[in-house]
């Protein structure tokens, strides 16, 4: 954003990709929830800095998906498997779906939303005590 920031003359929107690790704890996810729970505080603070240039910045929190990065996590099919039995939609994430996110944050319907993490997790992350059974 130091560099992005000056040639978004006409403001702009802006996105990055977290996960719930950054909130919660989440086995095997390790410093990577320390880095997100950061990059979730820096959007808040990159918000607040360039709110006046009209630059709206905000995070989606997408549910697990089986990406390259995603491989990296020890024990990630459990994850895969444990999400779609618990989340409230009983459902994984797809990658289009946190593009179609992502466009709704990009455009004019969500002028007013910023310094924001947007959980696209099939509900998965307002669950306390899931459905036994
Ligand atoms: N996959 C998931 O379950 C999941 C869930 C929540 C959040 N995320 C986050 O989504 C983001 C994307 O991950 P993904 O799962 O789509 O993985 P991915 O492997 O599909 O994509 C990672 C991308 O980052 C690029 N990249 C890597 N190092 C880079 C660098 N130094 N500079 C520029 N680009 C670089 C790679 O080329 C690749 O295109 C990550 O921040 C990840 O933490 C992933």
């Amino acid at each position: 954003m130091q560099y992005a920031a000056p040639h978004m003359k006409n403001g702009g929107s802006v996105i990055t990709l977290t996960y719930l690790g950054g909130q919660r704890v989440c086995a095997n996810y390790k410093v990577m929830g320390v880095a997100k729970a950061a990059l979730e505080a820096y959007v808040r603070e990159l918000a607040f800095e360039l709110g006046p240039k009209a630059i709206r910045v905000n995070a989606i929190s997408a549910g697990p998906i089986k990406t390259l990065a995603a491989s990296g996590i020890t024990g990630f099919d459990y994850i895969l498997e444990y999400h779609k039995s618990v989340s409230p939609l009983r459902e994984n994430v797809t990658t289009t779906d946190v593009a179609e996110a992502a466009a709704f944050l990009s455009g004019d319907k969500a002028k007013m939303i910023t310094g924001q993490t947007l959980f696209v997790d099939a509900g998965y992350s307002i669950v306390g005590v899931p459905q036994l059974g």
